[in-house]
């Protein structure tokens, strides 16, 4: 899902760039399917308005966890959270999409890098990447060891595998 730019926000581009004091504006990636949306709610905020990290954390785990099971074919535990960036404050009412991508398969662990965009102000929409994390999952069996998994997809195949 992609918002159109308004022409007010295309003119405040202009004069921006003009001026020196924009970049482009962020757009959602056209080249894949996100993982995962969600709207925090102000359940999900502290109490200076913002949505907790802790929060942000557990939604971008979910969304590592949906690929990396979906390779594994089966249950996956996280074993590791290798990086971890809060780019941009989370507001309420954000729509945030979770783009998830395979970057690297080992024997029985998978690494995960996730990229979070908010979509906000529905009148005049406005793209901001909220968070970037890497997390490795491991494959477990019924008796939570660790089970081997397939090898990585091709690239180009490792946003979405079904
Ligand atoms: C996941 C678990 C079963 C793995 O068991 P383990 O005996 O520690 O596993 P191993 O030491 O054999 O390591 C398994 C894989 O994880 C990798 N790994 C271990 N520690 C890691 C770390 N800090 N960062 C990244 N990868 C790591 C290993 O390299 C190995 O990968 P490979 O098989 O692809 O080479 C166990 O650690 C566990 O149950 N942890 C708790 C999980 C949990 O509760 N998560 C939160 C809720 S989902």
């Amino acid at each position: 899902m992609q918002f159109a730019q308004s022409g007010t926000s295309a003119a405040r581009r202009i004069i921006g760039v003009t001026l020196g004091i924009m970049t482009e504006p962020v757009k959602l990636p056209d080249d894949k399917e996100p993982v995962l949306r969600v709207m925090p709610m102000p359940a999900d905020a502290n109490h200076t308005g913002d949505i907790f990290g802790g929060w942000i954390m557990s939604q971008v785990d979910i969304a590592g966890a949906v690929l990396a099971g979906r390779h594994a074919r089966g249950r996956v535990a996280t074993i590791a959270v290798n990086a971890f960036q809060f780019k941009q404050p989370v507001q309420i009412g954000d729509l945030l999409s979770f783009y998830a991508e395979i970057v690297r398969v080992g024997n029985t662990s998978i690494t995960v890098n996730v990229e979070v965009y908010a979509q906000r102000n529905p009148e005049e929409v406005e793209i901001v990447k909220v968070t970037e994390a890497t997390l490795t999952y491991v494959a477990t069996d019924k008796e939570r060891r660790p089970r081997k998994v397939p090898p990585l997809p091709a690239a180009g195949a490792r946003g979405n595998p079904a």
